[in-house]
């Protein structure tokens, strides 16, 4: 349901992008797009994201103060958690993940204290707009709030805690997990990091256009797919964001919830029924999303349930703001729902096929990369414009950007309605070691950040397929920025690198 392109590709196409001609302005977008004036609202919405206007990054980010999760967090696993992050001047931090029984966190069953501290490092290389960071810990602890959780920590970490109590261990009582100084470390079998704190992204926006209004998000590091891979990942995208308790949405209830909790007082969600997942009607990202391996999208579905078909674009960027498109993919299919995942709590499985697929390169490394490539493995070869969409169903796809039709992927969904009852729709977690999950036992146990519902019909305002060569046109007459310079080059070249050793090492 999804199609990435391959790790190298993508650090090229930013490599050359980075000594690239004309990047569109917005207008020309809204034209390419096929955003016409009586614009639905899932382009208006598009567009919004585009323009990117309302969203400011901070860097390097000022983390300090207080910070919470939204909703009731899935990792891979899956655990089900709720985050408390707390980031002093002194650059200190007291996190707290309380972890829970159920998909709607209201069964609390265990807590994490950590404390460390943490130093900002550089602008990240791997991912465009984010921050490096180091942390070091000081201690990690744990509270477990069932009796029956207690035993079973007690039994699974209790022999290796020499530093922590004799004995079964009881709940709503603090035991050491790990200590600078203690030389034992509990924590470990746990498969327990905190290297969510190596990549940090601050962003401030004002919601309703209200200056007195400020939400403020923190993004931190991904969490990897496999969980025996954890204790070497180094976030190379980002989990949903917390909000800064001070600047939240007011709307977001669960923020002033977990805000007020401590490790004796975990916080309880509102109970919720698990929404029936309806696929139809039309759905669009919600920010410029951030793949793992530099790779910046937004996304629009349309699920036609009366036939069980599906239709999505892809709009690919180089940059963190989805602002300098680089290729579009189209792709259409059938989808077949499964059972309720038996896995993941609260999650339904899917069977996505693709089986068309449309292309247009957006600027000119894009374009000229599918030039490059020899013989019939996408489109016709040597026949790429900037601008211009072309049908690649007829040559399986499209090698060069690394898809193969046809596709089958495996899926996972859930539904929420959010804070605004707008309804949101999560599908699964990529793996994070690049792959797509082409057989059942590669399915998701996380979400991605989820898409919002736009409209629940399925038939478009417009036709969405822009006029190639009017696009072609305004993109070419759009003027040339000369903000990227040589430096940018360099780095872009020394990303090249990153992300080849990256590969090497997986
Ligand atoms: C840092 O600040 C926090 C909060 O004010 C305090 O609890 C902690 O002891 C301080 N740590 C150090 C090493 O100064
Ligand atoms: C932790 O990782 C190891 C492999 O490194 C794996 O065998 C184990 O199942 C993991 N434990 C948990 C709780 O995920
Ligand atoms: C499925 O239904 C939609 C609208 O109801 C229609 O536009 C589309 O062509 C149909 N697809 C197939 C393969 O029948």
């Amino acid at each position: 349901m999804e199609l990435i392109p391959a790790v190298v590709l993508v650090a090229f196409l930013v490599w050359v992008e980075g000594s690239t001609l004309p990047y569109s302005s917005h207008r020309s977008l809204r034209k390419t797009f096929g955003l016409s004036s009586k614009d639905s609202l899932c382009n208006h919405m598009l567009k919004h994201l585009h323009n990117g206007a309302r969203i400011t990054a901070q860097m390097p980010p000022n983390v300090e103060g207080h910070w919470v999760s939204t909703s009731c967090e899935v990792r891979p696993g899956p655990e089900f958690l709720t985050r408390s992050y707390r980031f002093y001047p002194n650059n200190t931090f007291q996190a707290h993940q309380f972890y829970y029984e159920d998909n709607h966190c209201t069964k609390p069953s265990y807590t994490l204290i950590i404390h460390g501290r943490l130093r900002l490092r550089q602008t990240s290389w791997i991912v465009r707009g984010g921050t490096e960071a180091e942390y070091h810990l000081h201690q990690v602890q744990t509270v477990s709030h069932t009796a029956a959780k207690a035993e079973e920590l007690s039994q699974r970490l209790g022999r290796s805690c020499r530093g922590a109590t004799k004995g079964p261990w009881e709940p709503d009582r603090i035991y050491e997990l790990w200590h600078e100084e203690g030389g034992y470390d509990c924590s470990r079998e746990l498969n327990f990091t905190m290297h969510e704190l190596q990549l940090l992204r601050l962003e401030k926006q004002y919601l309703h256009h209200n200056l007195d209004h400020l939400v403020e998000e923190l993004f931190l590091g991904d969490i990897h797919t496999d969980a025996t891979q954890r204790l070497y990942y180094k976030p190379s995208s980002y989990q949903i964001p917390l909000q800064n308790a001070k600047n939240h949405d007011h709307g977001c209830i669960i923020c002033r919830i977990i805000y007020r909790s401590d490790e004796f007082h975990p916080p309880v969600l509102p109970p919720g029924a698990d929404l029936t997942v309806g696929l139809y009607g039309q759905w669009v990202s919600q920010r410029c999303e951030v793949r793992p391996e530099v790779l910046f999208l937004t996304r629009h579905f349309v699920f036609h349930d009366s036939n069980h078909t599906w239709e999505g674009h892809y709009y690919h960027y180089s940059d963190p703001h989805c602002k300098h498109p680089t290729f579009t993919i189209y792709a259409q299919g059938r989808y077949s729902r499964g059972l309720p995942s038996t896995r993941v709590m609260g999650g339904t499985d899917f069977v996505f096929k693709v089986n068309h697929m449309r292309v247009t390169p957006m600027d000119v490394a894009t374009t000229s990369l599918l030039n490059v490539f020899n013989g019939d493995e996408c489109g016709v070869q040597g026949s790429w414009q900037v601008g211009v969409e072309q049908d690649v169903t007829a040559t399986d796809g499209c090698v060069a950007l690394g898809i193969r039709l046809p596709h089958t992927e495996y899926e996972l969904f859930r539904m929420e309605q959010d804070a605004h009852g707008r309804y949101l729709l999560y599908n699964g977690q990529r793996p994070s070691d690049g792959t797509s999950p082409d057989r059942p036992d590669k399915r998701a146990s996380s979400y991605q950040m989820p898409l919002v519902q736009c409209s629940s019909s399925s038939q478009r305002s417009d036709g969405g397929r822009g006029d190639g060569d009017a696009d072609r046109s305004l993109l070419f007459h759009n003027e040339a920025s000369g903000r990227r310079g040589g430096g940018s080059r360099c780095a872009a070249a020394a990303l090249l690198v990153a992300a080849l050793l990256r590969l090497c090492q997986s």
